[in-house]
């Protein structure tokens, strides 16, 4: 079980959305809490929210993309806050084009922050809960990792958080030795401006961006069948599932017939051809 009082923690994408709600869920719970953004407007609007309520925190521009400035911004955490013993490892951005007409940079964008983002904090703050035996990660995946084909033109995305998922899954068997909890959390669509405006493409991957992402229109006709939940809710389900290390979070159960008609209808008939193989001698 793990319980988040009296506790320090670090959020990146804590700037806004998940993230931010993330940050005020837990410091209403009173731990102290890193907010951890590329944005540092938006870390900071989130760390004086928290502050004006009374809560502790501190507002840390970090890219998650580059290890360097995740070291760096372990330092600043550590100095306020000592040892970090919860990782809500969020920060995510998105692109909805086709696979073939992404630019380079594009790619490469949405893969490093999505996969090798969550990799890079996870392999910064790990030792130190380690060393203390205890302490709980969580990233941020998505249902598209469960619902592969739901929402095409997703490609570089959906195969950052399908990663995410096995790297968690794979990840808790090792850290169960440590008493270290791990979640990976698949949030289904959420009211949040994901999207919207990615100011925050780092310059190395082309900079900030003044338009929205590209929507086709089959894409856009899908959107409209989701369902968009708030944030706050996204947290309180996420804190929940803290308090029993539950392995996984989804946030949208009527998700669950498209989950078995993409992935485990898929791989079924995957298995009932291998057997039928087999059977032929
Ligand atoms: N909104 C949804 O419908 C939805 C669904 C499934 C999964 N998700 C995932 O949830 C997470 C949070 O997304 P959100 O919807 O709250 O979006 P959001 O855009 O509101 O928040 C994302 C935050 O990440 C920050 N960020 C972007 N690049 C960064 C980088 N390189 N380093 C550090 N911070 C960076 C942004 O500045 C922003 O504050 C993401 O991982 C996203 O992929 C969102």
């Amino acid at each position: 079980m793990t319980g988040v009082s009296g506790k320090a923690a670090v959020v990146t994408g804590g700037g806004s959305g998940i993230g931010r709600a993330l940050a005020t869920a837990l410091a209403t719970e009173g731990a102290s809490v890193v907010v951890a953004d590329i944005l540092e407007e938006n870390a900071r609007s989130v760390a004086s929210e928290i502050s004006r309520a009374g809560g502790s925190a501190l507002a840390a521009v970090c890219d998650v993309s580059d290890r360097a400035s995740v070291r760096d911004m372990k330092a600043r955490a550590n100095d306020s806050f000592g040892t970090i013993s919860l990782l809500f490892s969020n920060a995510g951005v998105t692109s909805l084009e086709p696979m073939m007409e992404m630019s380079d940079d594009d790619y490469d964008w949405i893969t490093h922050v999505n996969f090798f983002g969550a990799s890079n904090c996870l392999r910064a703050f790990l030792p130190d809960m380690m060393a203390q035996r205890g302490g709980h990660v969580m990233a941020t995946s998505s249902m598209v990792a469960l619902t592969p084909s739901y929402l095409p033109c997703h490609v570089p995305y959906v195969a950052a958080k399908s990663g995410l998922v096995g790297m968690m899954l794979n990840l808790r068997v090792e850290l169960s030795e440590y008493d270290i909890g791990c979640t990976v959390l698949c949030p289904g669509g959420v009211a949040t401006g994901i999207g919207n405006t990615p100011r925050y493409r780092p310059a190395r991957f082309g900079g900030p961006m003044d338009r929205p992402v590209k929507l086709s229109k089959s894409v856009a006709q899908t959107r409209k069948t989701i369902h968009f939940r708030p944030p706050e809710e996204v947290a309180e389900m996420v804190l929940d599932a803290l308090r029993d290390n539950r392995p996984m979070v989804v946030t949208d159960a009527s998700q669950r017939s498209i989950f078995v008609e993409e992935l485990v209808d898929v791989a079924m008939a995957a298995f009932d051809a291998a057997e039928a193989y087999d059977r032929r001698g």
